[in-house]
């Protein structure tokens, strides 16, 4: 099966790494396409893979399309390989905010679409995609899709209407994460630890922490309470984290993401 990626950017890089790693293509059955030819020299060295300058070619010769170029782009790409579409070719978009509906009717036909929202951890095999497919989809084609997204982290489906949340909660939520472990690596320096090893304690213990939210089952709330002693260091920090309303501002950043994600 030949899988043809429009846009070689870091979404695309991180799927195309997760199925060579697992096996689930070869790269000589993988074709890309980029803006310039510096990044598909890049990706063709680092991949191995067929790279043409040609869109069209791209969509004309792979039964899987992958759509992963910025939003902004996908009219004027949709327009450049709509007549190559013929009914039995599969679209993957990664697109933020492009939902299924805009898709189909930009093609103006029949086709088999899956709509993916990705995030940046895939690029590090820790991933989290979510999945939704029209109705010219078949299971097997969505079982391959969830092959192809779960081979650098997790994926799972969902329903379409849950996309904007799921590109919220996971899609962008590496960004705050980002922000938090800044953050506490910056109290950590003004408390005197090297800047380093404070990115490392923090960036290991939001690591851990997830962890232990994904593995225990245990609710975060009770996690929380567990690293609170009565009476500790612990829960003079969490005083102030409420007092400044934390999780508030976290809730509110999440709410102006999922709306901004509606109005793509
Ligand atoms: N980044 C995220 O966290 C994230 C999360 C979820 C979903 N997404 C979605 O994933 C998609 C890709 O995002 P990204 O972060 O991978 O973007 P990116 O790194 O900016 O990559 C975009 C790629 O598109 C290529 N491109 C632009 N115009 C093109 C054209 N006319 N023909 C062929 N290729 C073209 C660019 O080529 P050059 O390299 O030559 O400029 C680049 O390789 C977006 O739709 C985004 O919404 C991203």
């Amino acid at each position: 099966m030949k899988i043809g990626f429009i846009g070689l950017g870091n979404m695309a890089k991180a799927i195309i790494g997760g199925m060579l790693r697992e096996n689930i293509v070869l790269p000589e059955d993988i074709l890309g396409s980029a803006k310039t030819v510096s990044t598909m020299e890049r990706i063709k060295e680092e991949f191995g893979i067929h790279v043409v300058n040609d869109n069209r070619q791209i969509a004309a010769e792979s039964e899987v399309i992958v759509l992963a170029v910025k939003p902004i782009f996908f009219p004027e790409i949709i327009e450049e390989i709509k007549d190559e579409i013929t009914s039995d070719k599969l679209i993957i978009s990664i697109a933020a905010g492009k939902t299924m509906e805009w898709i189909e009717k930009s093609f103006a036909k029949e086709v088999k679409l899956i709509r993916c929202m990705p995030n940046t951890p895939a690029l590090v095999g820790e991933g989290c995609t979510a999945v939704c497919t029209n109705a010219g989809v078949t299971k097997e084609e969505e079982e391959f899709c969830l092959r192809l997204m779960g081979s650098f982290g997790k994926a799972v489906s969902i329903p379409e209407r849950l996309m904007d949340a799921a590109g919220a909660v996971s899609g962008s939520s590496p960004a705050y994460v980002f922000m938090f472990i800044e953050a506490m690596a910056d109290g950590a320096v003004a408390a005197g630890m090297p800047r380093k090893q404070a990115y490392e304690f923090a960036a290991q213990a939001v690591l851990g922490a997830a962890k232990m939210v994904l593995e225990t089952g245990i609710h975060p709330g009770e996690l929380k309470d567990m690293v609170c002693s009565p009476g500790g260091t612990t829960i003079e920090g969490v005083r102030v984290l409420e007092e400044r309303g934390m999780r508030s501002a976290i809730m509110e950043a999440l709410g102006a993401c999922v709306e901004k994600s509606q109005r793509l």
